[in-house]
């Protein structure tokens, strides 16, 4: 087993971003375990899924073959879905299907692997809680609603902050309140606010906790 960075938090608190340059820093295997989420939203999107049809959805997770690549693009069936998985459409089916325990299961299965033979950083919402309760180091990064929904924004400057700022209030309700893996900081989790701070900065105060 390699060591293992958690990183959890709510959609916007600078996760990616840390997460990845932390990676590259200590050269660790970057991993995004919210565009596994994602790739079974689009592949259930594309085949007409019933997003509550846990049977189907679960047979889903287990069959796709969800590539993570280092430079960050993803890839289904060996298609390239790297773009495809941030459409707004994509972003909201994904937060319906991670919370069914099916989808759940399949999908911490195969990031417990992913961190069998290789040290990872490892960002999502239950990654210190369910994935890796004995991680090395587990952080809860937040930010402040306003300050996460000007990151947003920044990423996709052609949906008006408002509805940006609704579809986060929705899905981070429905990512905290579900009731398999809900988001909640572990209790040996280090709490970081990165509003106002710079990458580099969370990025300094996480390599001390290494
Ligand atoms: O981090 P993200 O926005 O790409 O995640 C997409 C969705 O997947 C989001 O609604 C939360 C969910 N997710 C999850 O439930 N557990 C994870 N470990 C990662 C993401």
């Amino acid at each position: 087993m390699g060591q293992v960075i958690a990183i959890d938090g709510p959609a916007g608190a600078g996760k990616s971003t840390i997460a990845r340059n932390l990676a590259a820093r200590l050269g660790y295997v970057y991993i995004d375990s919210g565009a596994m989420y994602r790739a079974v939203a689009l592949s259930a999107l594309r085949q007409g899924i019933d997003l509550t049809d846990e049977v189907r959805l679960e047979k889903l997770a287990h069959a796709a073959a969800i590539e993570l690549q280092q430079d960050r693009r993803v890839c289904l069936d060996g298609e390239d879905i790297t773009d495809a998985i941030r459409e707004p459409a994509v972003t909201a089916a994904a937060s319906k299907v991670a919370a069914l325990p099916g989808v759940r299961a399949a999908l911490v299965a195969r990031q417990q692997q992913m961190a069998e033979h290789s040290n990872v950083v490892m960002e999502g919402r239950d990654i210190g809680t369910v994935v890796f309760p004995h991680a090395r180091v587990k952080v809860y990064l937040d930010a402040d609603p306003a300050e996460r929904v000007r990151r947003r924004s920044g990423e996709q400057p052609d949906i008006a902050p408002e509805s940006l700022a609704a579809h986060i209030a929705e899905r981070d309700d429905r990512d905290r309140q579900r009731v398999q893996s809900p988001l909640v900081q572990a209790a040996d989790a280090i709490y970081i606010d990165s509003t106002g701070l710079t990458a580099l900065q969370v990025e300094e105060e996480i390599l001390k906790l290494c």
